[in-house]
């Protein structure tokens, strides 16, 4: 598949069909994940592939299997969601937290280095290995779009990463940035609208 057409079939993927990702497949999405640029030359990151159903269900124990309507409508209200579009985002994906990941034919996690303490940089290349790792994940995305499987993404909240790490056995200095969920999107599935941007009002020229 040529770039600009993963670009634009690139989505973000909560229902899956009951099919496999085959292991050469995953192992080829994962080689992609390391051609992306890094911060220190060294993509210090690790990939834990989870296709055991008990390890998934364990490490997913942790996240809600679902939310009232109530519950919802207070969600929005806290978060100060007024977009329609960014609504209708938040209603779609939410209730799916725990089904899409483990739904999926594997549940991968990303792991970087972190040396100084994420969570209060001293300046902002600190935050260059978190950077680093979104790219190498971006990479997932278009490569597993390319090979014909969707994927979708969750960010640890709570004690979610510290849960996982008990469960996975990763050492203290990586951190993982989220939870992707990789499966063969679910036919007839329509995604919800992605905002519309004209670029024109974003590009400047040489002036802002
Ligand atoms: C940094 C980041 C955090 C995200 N967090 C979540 C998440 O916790 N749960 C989820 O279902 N989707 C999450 N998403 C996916 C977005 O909801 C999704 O990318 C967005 O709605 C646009 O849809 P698209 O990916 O289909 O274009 C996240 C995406 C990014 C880049």
């Amino acid at each position: 598949m040529e770039l600009y057409e993963a670009l634009d079939r690139r989505r973000t993927v909560r229902e899956f069909e009951d099919e496999t990702v085959p292991v050469e497949v995953l192992e080829r999405i994962i080689g992609a994940a390391f051609k992306a640029p890094t911060n220190d030359h060294m993509r210090d990151w690790h990939y834990i592939i989870i296709r055991d159903k008990k390890v998934t269900a364990k490490l997913l124990d942790i996240i809600p299997k679902e939310i009232s309507d109530e519950d919802m409508d207070a969600l929005i209200k806290d978060w100060d969601l007024s977009d329609s579009t960014q609504q209708e985002c938040y209603r779609n994906a939410v209730p799916k937290q725990y089904r899409m990941l483990f739904d999926a034919s594997a549940v991968i996690i990303p792991l970087f280095k972190q040396k100084t303490d994420i969570l209060h940089p001293d300046n902002i290349s600190h935050l260059n290995g978190f950077a680093s790792i979104w790219c190498s994940i971006e990479n997932i995305f278009l490569s597993a779009t390319a090979e014909g499987y969707g994927c979708n993404l969750r960010i640890p909240l709570g004690n979610e990463a510290e849960y996982a790490r008990e469960i996975l056995g990763f050492p203290d200095e990586y951190i993982m940035p989220c939870f992707i969920g990789i499966g063969k999107p679910k036919s007839g599935i329509v995604p919800v609208k992605q905002r519309a941007v004209d670029i024109r009002e974003r590009i400047h020229r040489d002036m802002f």
